[in-house]
């Protein structure tokens, strides 16, 4: 897909589709009076006999309108002129660009309304266009047998009218935008897989694929016998249940100073997560093949890093594992003892992130980072407190939590923060260990993380629960690729890029 911003008069752009809006009561936008007046009042015509009422979310596609270049023009509702705004103006645009797919349209100019640059800048506007475009495009990386829909045509997408210092920001919003889409991609593929086929085994696999790919990325994969050297008994707990090898990913990212101190990023890559011997109930069970996608969301920034260049150093740390129920599985009341030295009462063996997490988390201290996030479908309390729609901010670094909410509101990936007081902490206490690794019920996202916080104490850390943004299911079953347009938003500010 290429990427440009067009400038001339939209009556001579020389592509197949120009896309403006149409407000909810016939009001026509500036692009689209332009195309009206071209063609000598087509457009006024078509909405005055009612067959366009502008909609949000509505479409139509016009053909030869005479005293265009452009062979087809494509209605996109806007909806009422009182809520247009940033969100409204993202839904049309994603339905504008679906439309096209399904027709033979190669090249396409953005010709829609914009909403107030305080809501939308130059940069902004670019990069929502090429994301919103590589999300419309995406395909899942489905196993059916038959044969394959063909791609669609489009391949160029324009977006404007902007000049001089302006179409510079666009265009850097542009680049940035396609680089969004297809680490966003990346983290949909991997979490899209079974869990029969996206191993831990097989995430190192892609971690040493994208290392062979860029050439900014080393990778390094610690196996079981490394994993006890490490004497990271937390995370080979979870994984000996299973028949599947675990595996501690490092992948790094050297874009910035020898000297200067990285992001680490460690990511939950519970490659199924049956609940272990606390089995989890059957329904919607197979949801847990996506119990791996802070892991791939790490893998998906680490690329992100690397195809935008990114001036900055930035680690990767995935905890890859499978936790499954067997003779040899971690038992309820199992007591083992983490990288950290700590010891922890395995009371749930349902509750495995943080164990998996604990490790990575010990094991990101040695590169003395400058913040560490951790990004984790964690608990399903993080979904009953925030739904679908926030992934869920905690801490032990107020500025750093700030830090990506507010990249979240740029990227359109909102999180949002939970308290991490210490009065949480005290829900952990064990009769036997250190602590338990469940808290009750009550406040279950934010005990997860204090159960982290025990292993991140003198570094700037922060952690996303994912649980509820990271996948849908129902009829639309599939990885939503978040919270990798949040990260990427949060790696650009730290780098100044
Ligand atoms: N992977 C799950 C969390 C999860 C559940 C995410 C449902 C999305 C949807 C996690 O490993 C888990 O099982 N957490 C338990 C923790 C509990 C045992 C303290 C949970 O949330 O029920
Ligand atoms: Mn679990
Ligand atoms: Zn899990």
């Amino acid at each position: 897909m290429r990427f440009e911003t067009w400038s001339k008069s939209i009556t001579t752009l020389d592509v197949d589709c120009v896309i403006v809006g149409v407000f909810e009561d016939g009001e026509l936008t500036a692009e689209a009076r332009l195309i009206d007046r071209a063609s000598g009042g087509r457009l006024a015509k078509l909405l005055a006999r009612g067959d366009f009422p502008g909609r949000l979310g509505e479409t139509l596609l016009l053909a030869d309108l005479p005293g265009l270049t452009a062979q087809r023009v494509l209605l996109s509702g806007l909806g009422a002129r009182k809520s247009f705004g940033r969100k409204p103006w993202r839904k049309a645009c994603t339905a504008a660009i679906a439309a096209l797919t399904r027709t033979g349209v190669k090249s396409a100019a953005v010709a829609l309304e914009r909403p107030n640059a305080d809501v939308l800048d130059d940069y902004y506007f670019g990069r929502a266009v090429a994301e919103l475009t590589g999300a419309a495009l995406y395909r899942v990386n489905d196993l059916k047998s038959g044969k394959k829909p063909k791609p669609a045509a489009l391949a160029q997408v324009l977006a404007g009218p902007v000049a001089g210092s302006a179409a510079r920001a666009v265009a850097r919003g542009l680049a940035h935008g396609s680089a969004i889409a297809q680490a966003s991609a990346v983290q949909r593929d991997l979490g899209n897989l079974p869990g029969n086929i996206c191993t831990p085994r097989y995430l190192a696999e892609q971690a040493r694929a994208l290392a062979r790919r860029h050439r900014s990325l080393t990778v390094r994969v610690l196996e079981e016998p490394a994993l006890r050297r490490e004497k990271m008994g937390c995370l080979l707990a979870v994984a000996q249940g299973s028949n599947e090898p675990p595996r501690l990913i490092v992948l790094e990212h050297k874009g910035g100073g020898r000297a200067e101190a990285p992001v680490v990023l460690v990511g939950k890559g519970v490659t199924f997560d049956s609940g272990g011997i606390s089995l989890k109930p059957g329904a919607e069970m197979d949801e847990m093949k996506y119990d791996m996608s802070g892991a791939a969301a790490v893998l998906a920034a680490l690329s992100f890093a690397a195809a935008v260049k990114l001036p900055l150093n930035v680690v990767g740390i995935v905890g890859a594992v499978e936790n499954m129920p067997d003779g040899k599985a971690v038992k309820p009341g199992d007591i083992v003892t983490s990288a950290s030295g700590q010891t922890v009462e395995i009371l749930n063996t349902d509750a495995e992130g943080r164990l998996v997490l604990c490790d990575a988390l010990y094991y990101a201290r040695r590169f003395k980072p400058a913040a560490v996030v951790d990004l984790a479908t964690l608990t399903g309390a993080c979904v009953i407190a925030l739904g679908h729609h926030h992934s869920g901010a905690l801490g032990n670094d107020e500025t750093l939590v700030r830090e990506l909410i507010d990249a979240g509101v740029r990227a359109d990936d909102r999180a949002w923060p939970l308290p991490l007081t210490e009065e949480y902490t005290e829900q952990l206490k064990s009769n036997f260990a250190d602590f338990a690794n469940i808290g009750g019920r009550d406040g279950g996202a934010i005990t997860a993380a204090a159960f982290l916080a025990k292993f991140t104490q003198g570094m700037s850390w922060a952690h996303l629960d994912i649980a509820g943004v990271a996948w849908q299911g129902g009829a639309h079953k599939g990885s939503t690729g978040r919270p990798t347009p949040l990260l990427a938003d949060f790696l650009l500010r730290r780098a100044r890029a």
